[in-house]
Order: structure tokens, then sequence, then C-alpha cells
């Protein structure tokens, strides 16, 4: 087992979740999406002594429109249901935009709104379009109940103002202003990986067409998401030229931040970053402004959507902690029922318990795809997901992909087209493509290239891969 032992509380409702955290204080660690904090528990680097589980919560699940235009989103709201509603897409643009950038679907389809805003990583990307959108954080506790802005929720990196007994259980984003547009901008090292530097902007025009909010956050380039203030004051007024975009980028550049260093980027690149991206979100950003902007200027992400929460005909366990949960799971069909120890992974119930050895294990920490299977229809990294989450749901193993006398024609295809190289990555891929050929039937090769980005091959490369989805693509459509 990889995490160190712990115990684990599942509470049902939110009351539930307040009295756990009241009770365990600093040794208990709330379990949203556990994207990043279950990969700090596979090296050890984390090792709480107690996880509180929302997933079961169903009150922290969903997207509604606020009174006042805008939108709200509960906490645990699946990154990959957030990107793909339409109030999303109509109220907070930016918002859907910057979505399909974070990680990939596997990823996006259990890490939560909430989570990713609460663990305020300095690499994270919605604290920063959080930040551009002035969004406000609700923040709720057995005794307490107060809504922070972001200079107060954001305090250093990994670090935000939430004290050990309560919950980040909202986040509001006003309405945009009318004549408003907004754009986000990364460099990356590929799809998928964390941004050396993102900017995002949200701007408006008033009636002669100046400048009269410009809001701009950046991903990477800080401790928190702090708007650049001095770009944005060289803007508010001007008729937005090139040249007053020019002049944003540069006092943003010089005078906003002050990014630091590591293996991704110098001071000096990030710096230069910061000035060329500035400039193409502030110009995307006052060109969709100007012209009313359409929600079909979205890139709409190529697979993802749906929600994967608790099934409430299985309550596991709200208040009290056990050595090992007596949890019922489907496999490929079949149910299982066992008892495992909390820190068991998914990824080595299904091999080890079940004998299912198609899903492999290559990094243990959501980065290689090697344990991608499918939760509820949804491929997801199994070695970032505890075996007693999977109660009550259905899991989807490559062995219940085809059967030998049966291939998926994406197997039959992975043969055809010599794609099966190496054979360790393929069942990974195989899982990623099954519900993103569902979701996706007549694919582009832009498309496939970004579906399989989080899926490493290390040995050969992608074209035969490539191809091979193009075929099952074409075949699956006959
Ligand atoms: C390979 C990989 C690549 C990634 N790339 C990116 C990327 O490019 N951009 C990006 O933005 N993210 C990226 N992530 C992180 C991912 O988006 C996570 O989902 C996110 O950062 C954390 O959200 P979560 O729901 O998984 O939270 P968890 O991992 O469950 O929790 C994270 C932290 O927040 C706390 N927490 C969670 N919810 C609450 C709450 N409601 N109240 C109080 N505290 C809470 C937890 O206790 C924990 O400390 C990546 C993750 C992986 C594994
Ligand atoms: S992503 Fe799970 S083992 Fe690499
Ligand atoms: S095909 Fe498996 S690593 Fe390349």
């Amino acid at each position: 087992m990889k995490p160190a032992p712990f115990d684990y509380y599942a509470p049902r409702t939110l009351v539930e979740a307040f009295e756990n955290v009241a009770q365990l204080g600093y040794s208990a660690k709330v379990l949203a999406g556990g994207q990043s904090l279950i990969p700090a528990m596979n090296f050890r680097l984390a090792q709480p002594a107690a996880l509180v589980d929302l997933n079961n919560v169903a009150e922290l699940f969903y997207v509604r429109p606020a009174t006042n235009g805008g939108v709200t989103i509960g906490a645990m709201t699946r990154n990959s249901v957030v990107e793909h509603d339409p109030l999303i897409t109509q109220r907070a643009p930016l918002v859907a935009e910057v979505m399909p950038h974070i990680a990939w679907a596997q990823i996006r389809n259990r890490g939560t709104f909430g989570g990713n805003i609460a663990h305020a990583d300095p690499a994270g990307h919605l604290p920063a379009i959080a930040v551009a959108l002035n969004g406000r954080y609700h923040v709720r506790s057995k005794k307490a109940d107060r809504w922070l802005n972001s200079d107060e929720f954001f305090v250093g990196a990994f670090t935000t103002a939430l004290e050990p007994d309560e919950l980040l259980v909202e986040v509001a984003l006003p309405p945009m202003a009318p004549r408003s547009g907004w754009s986000y901008r990364q460099a990356a090292r590929q799809a998928g990986a964390e941004a050396m530097v993102g900017a995002a902007a949200l701007v408006s025009l008033d009636e002669r067409g100046r400048c009269n909010q410009a809001r701009i956050a950046y991903v990477s380039v800080g401790e928190t998401p702090v708007p650049a203030a001095q770009a944005a004051k060289t803007l508010l007024g001007q008729t937005p030229t090139t040249a007053a975009i020019q002049d944003a980028a540069e006092a943003a550049a010089t005078a906003d931040v002050d990014p630091g260093e590591d293996i991704h980027a110098t001071a000096d690149y990030r710096r230069h970053l910061v000035r060329t991206l500035t400039r193409q979100a502030l110009t995307e950003a006052f060109e969709r402004a100007q012209r009313g902007y359409s929600i079909l200027d979205i890139r709409y992400s190529v697979s993802g959507g749906g929600d994967s929460r608790a099934n409430a005909q299985y309550p596991i366990s709200n208040t009290q902690s056990l050595k090992a949960f007596p949890i019922s799971v489907i496999v490929n069909g079949v149910r299982y029922e066992r008892a495992v120890e909390p820190r068991l992974l998914l990824s080595d119930f299904i091999r080890h318990e079940l004998g299912l050895t198609g899903t492999h294990v290559g990094c243990e920490h959501g980065v290689c795809g090697t344990c991608t299977v499918l939760f509820d229809g949804q491929a997801i990294r199994s070695c970032l997901t505890f075996a007693v989450q999977a109660h009550g749901h259905d899991i989807r193993t490559v062995e219940g992909l085809g059967t030998i006398d049966k291939l998926h024609p994406l197997q039959e295809a992975f043969r055809d087209k010599h794609a099966l190289q190496c054979g360790f990555c393929t069942p990974g891929f195989l899982m990623t493509l099954a519900p993103f050929l569902e979701q996706n039937p007549n694919p582009t090769e832009q498309e496939i290239r970004e579906a399989i980005s989080g899926n490493l091959c290390r040995c050969t490369g992608y074209q035969h891969i490539v191809e091979a989805v193009k075929l099952a693509a074409e075949r699956m459509q006959k």
C-alpha cells in the first residue's frame, strides 16, 4: 500500500461533514477529487491521520444561476461538468475556455472546482480564473458562515484562509458587464502539461468604446494569482489600440509580476511570456468585447462531461471510521463484495484483490495514464482513487472491453495498425479512447492527439496509435 494509514470518514450531508472536520481539526484533510491530495499521499509527502471524503455530499454538486446574473458553483462539482455546463458557457465563458487546459479528461472527470481553488496551487488554473472574474468564496463550518474575496482567500502558495474546521462550499462568479470580452492564453510544453505561464483577461468597454474594466491574472507567476493592477490602470479610459495594449503588457511584465525560476522556466523567460501572453489575451478579449462575444468562440473540449458522485443506494459510512470497509462494486458486469482498508488504491484493488492485471501501474501520480479505467462510464486514473470510493459504482477495465472472440473495434484497429507497440501502456490508451469515441465518433486528428495526450508512450511514438483510432472510428460508424 502506498499511502500511510488514515481514518476514513464519508459523510453524506454537509452537517455531518462539518461535524467531522470540527472533531478532527488539524489531523484531517478534506478529500475532494483527490487529484492533488492522493498523488501527495502516494508519495507520502502528505500523511494525514484522517480523510473526510466529500464525494457523497450531494449538496455540494451544482452549477446554479445567481439572481444577480452570475453563476454559483458548488465546491464538489467536477471540472468536467463545469467544462460542459451551458450556464457556465453563457455566464462565465472564461471558465469554459480554460477547462480543457487543466490536465486531461481523466483528471477533470474526478477533480473538482472547489478542490482546485482550495488547493491554491500557484500552477493551478482556477485560482487565477476566479481572480480575473472577481469571484467570491463561501466558507462554512459548524459555527461560521462567511464570504471572502480573492485577496482574503488566497494567502500564499498552497495556503488559503480556510481554518481546519472550515470547508469551501461554493464559489460565486459575478455577471459579466455589458460589452465584455475575455481570453485565456498559456504556454506549456505539451497539451495538458502545467502552464509555464497562463494569462487570463476580462475586459469591458463603455458606450464610446473605451475600456472601463480590465482584470488580468496569471497562472504560475507568483505564490498567489495577483491581479495585474498596473496593466489595468494603463488601460482604463483608453481606446484599446495596439499601442495601448502593448503598453499594458509592458506594465504587466515590468511592474505587476516578479516571477520565480524553476525547472520549467527561468524568471526572464516567464517575464517574456507574461508580456507576450498578456498582449495576446488582451487583444482577443477586446476584439470579443467590440464585436459582442459569441459562445461559439469557445473551444469545446474533446471529451469529458457527466458526473460520478456516490450512489445514494449504497451509503458507506457517515461518521465512523473502520479498519476495513465492506464495499460492493460492479467490475465488468460482475458484482464483487470485499472488505478494504481505506488506503488501498483502486488500481491495486483491481489488480491484487480481483486479479484483473490488465490495468497497469506506472507513475502512481496521475501522469502516465496506464491505470486508466472507466468509473461510471468515465475515464479516470485508478491510481488516484481509493477502492473504498468505488463502493456502489460501476467499474470497467480493459478485460471488460471486448472478448477474445469479439474484440472491441479499438482493439481490432490497434492490432491491424500495429499500435500495440509495447503493450504496457495499451490498456490505458484503450480505456481512454473507448469513451472518447462514444462522445466524439468522428474526431479530427488534432482531437485524437489531444485525447491521448494524457497517456504516455515511452517507446515508439503515437503515429500508429493515431492511425488505429482513425480506423476504429471509421469502422464504428459503419
Ligand atoms: C497529472 C496531473 C496534472 C494536473 N495538471 C493540472 C493543471 O494543469 N492545472 C490545474 O489547475 N490543475 C492540475 N492538476 C490538479 C487537478 O486539477 C486537481 O483536481 C486540483 O488541483 C485539486 O482538486 P481536487 O478536487 O482533486 O482536490 P483534492 O486533491 O481532493 O484536494 C486538494 C486540497 O484541497 C483541499 N480541499 C479540497 N476541497 C476542499 C473544500 N471543499 N474545502 C476545503 N478544503 C478542500 C484538500 O484537503 C486538499 O488539501 C493536475 C493533477 C494531476 C494529477
Ligand atoms: S497515471 Fe496512474 S499509474 Fe500513471
Ligand atoms: S506503445 Fe507503450 S510505451 Fe509506447
